[in-house]
């Protein structure tokens, strides 16, 4: 941690920094030294372990959402140096990503892609190198259609057919030092007779074909399920990209800082971008990363209170750590909320699970995830405009409600303990407390408790965050969620899904509540699709008109349930 100081020594401003690089002799001692030194921490990353890559959530920052195509080398570079100067880098921010408009619109006679001149007057590698030189790692964008969401050159098959660029872009990346790769999904081309899905697929396995061949560890990051949401064939995407990358965007983009309405308020989006990636925690693990885009926390449009929503709540999802700020303009407040230690370490946490929702009311969330500890982290998110009071028992969060459970609360964002039977907390609106849990042998193991949902097939956050999502009630229904107690299910390890008392059923083709037994009737089975499925063909369908048993069908909106997580 004394290399913080050493490195805030050397930095320089971008340009000297070309300069240093272009002029070896230039450099001195002491910058050669810290830079060996971060480069080998980098090297040495749990995120490398055994080959594998992205192992904890990816961190780090990429100009779009705060520059879009505004930017040159020297506010990239200007970033980089800002990453390490206000310690984020060592708290595990890591790369820095060029997003879309580094290219030009057309390659070269060879088939190249060409680098925008009046951006990277000195290249693309120069400025890798910088990056590299700070002991950093260097990300780039491309997109797998013909052309990039800016209308770039892409690397995916022309329009109209013919050969991809994908192998040759690759191979381009690989001689810059490119270490993380972030492929879009603009202008995919589907040839006729194909489907739109099958393109996709052809196009990032064509992609992770290329990074294996040029050989170089490159964490792969995929939009393509974003490109999807809202459709069945949502799930059958989210169903492959973790085959071929690290992790995936699944849905709409974080809005972006407009320096025209610089105060325009971005909690919204925020929100949104958290409800549609809570309820795909099943599709996440070590090395595969659902991607809930762009912490924006401490930008413009942001309070206090909203960025340490984001950050907990991208923390307690597992979610990959990508800040798009201007870095220079942070302010101290907000550096501190994006580098508290305890915070980030849920967030990288070795298990990388997703939070369960454990309970939905219209203004307050409850999320609850286990930790490789063997501890617990717990959150309480208040979207509303009110301070929210809350208190949460051991049996809230699936432990014994005996006496003798005590559980220690450490608030992450104050450091204070609490060893209680039970804990209120005050939170202010707009704001997350979240906690690291001890729970005492008197507590036992959890069960797997919270809020089994439904989600509305919708794909814009105007749609609104409180729309989407619907919680199963044992009163027999599937809608809005109120936070009741009927809308708490515990899922049994023989498949059974208990409320209260009583355990969902089937009888006469009709879902309904009935004492818990060994009756078939009452296993469920789990589809990683998020069906929820009876004998050979039969899914609990939450129609709005209320539940019934009805044919299983393609991913459809009224069948894909997300239980809690294991
Ligand atoms: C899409 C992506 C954004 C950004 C832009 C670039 O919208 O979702 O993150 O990469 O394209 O054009």
């Amino acid at each position: 941690m004394k290399l913080d100081g050493q490195i805030a020594a050397v930095i320089r401003p971008p340009e000297a920094l070309f300069a240093g690089i272009s002029n070896r002799r230039s450099i001195s001692t002491v910058m050669l030294v810290v830079v060996f030194v971060m480069a080998s921490c980098a090297m040495s990353s749990p995120a490398q372990e055994n080959g594998r890559l992205a192992l904890t959530p990816p961190m780090g920052w990429n100009d779009w959402a705060h520059y879009q195509c505004g930017f040159t080398a020297d506010d990239i570079l200007a970033n980089a140096q800002a990453l390490v100067k206000s310690g984020l880098s060592s708290h595990g921010y890591n790369t820095v990503t060029i997003d879309d408009c580094w290219m030009q619109k057309a390659r070269d006679s060879a088939g190249n892609l060409q680098v925008d001149p009046k951006r990277f007057p000195r290249g693309m590698k120069a400025v890798a190198d910088a990056v590299h030189g700070l002991g950093l790692r260097f990300g780039i964008y491309e997109d797998a259609g013909y052309l990039t969401c800016g209308g770039f050159a892409g690397s995916g098959v022309p329009k109209g057919g013919g050969k991809d660029h994908f192998l040759q872009d690759a191979r381009l990346f690989a001689s810059w030092g490119v270490d993380y790769l972030k492929l879009d999904g603009c202008n995919v081309y589907v040839p006729p007779g194909e489907t739109q899905e099958a393109a996709y697929r052809q196009a990032y396995a064509a992609q992770a074909a290329a990074l294996k061949e040029v050989g170089r560890p490159i964490v792969f990051s995929e939009s393509a399920p974003a490109y999807f949401q809202g459709s069945p064939e949502w799930y059958d995407v989210l169903g492959w990209v973790g085959g071929y990358g690290q992790l995936w965007r699944e849905g709409t983009d974080v809005k972006v800082f407009h320096p025209k309405k610089p105060d325009a308020s971005r909690f919204d989006s925020i929100l949104w971008n958290y409800a549609y990636n809570l309820p795909l925690a099943r599709w996440q693990k070590p090395g595969n990363w659902n991607d809930a885009d762009f912490i924006i926390a401490g930008d413009s449009g942001t309070t206090a209170a909203e960025s340490r929503t984001q950050l907990a709540l991208w923390a307690m999802m597992s979610a990959p750590l990508i800040l798009s700020s201007d870095l220079r303009k942070l302010d101290s407040s907000s550096i501190a909320i994006l580098s508290n230690p305890s915070v980030l370490a849920i967030d990288q946490d070795p298990l990388g699970q997703s939070a369960s929702l454990i309970r939905r009311t219209p203004t307050v969330d409850i999320l609850f995830k286990r930790l490789k500890s063997g501890e617990f982290a717990t959150a309480v998110s208040n979207h509303g405009a009110d301070t929210a009071r809350v208190e949460l028992h051991p049996s809230d969060l699936g432990f014994s409600g005996s006496d003798g459970c005590r559980l220690e609360f450490e608030n992450l964002w104050n450091g204070k303990r609490q060893s209680t039977a039970s804990i209120q907390a005050e939170v202010e609106a707009h704001d997350t407390e979240i906690w690291r849990v001890h729970a005492g042998s008197a507590c036992g193991a959890p069960k797997r408790v919270g809020t089994i949902i439904l989600t509305e097939n919708e794909q814009k956050h105007d749609f609104g965050f409180e729309g989407y999502t619907r919680c199963l009630s044992s009163q027999g229904t599937a809608t809005a969620c109120t936070g009741s107690s009927s809308e708490t299910w515990v899922v049994g390890t023989a498949g059974s899904l208990r409320s209260g008392d009583s355990c969902l059923a089937v009888a006469s083709g009709k879902a309904i509540m009935q004492k818990c037994s060994a009756n078939p009737a009452q296993h469920w089975t789990w589809t990683q699709a998020g069906q929820l499925r009876q004998g050979p063909n039969q899914c609990l369908t939450g129609a709005h008109s209320g539940l019934t048993l009805q044919p299983c069908g393609h991913n459809l909106v009224d069948q894909v349930w997300s239980l809690p997580s294991r």
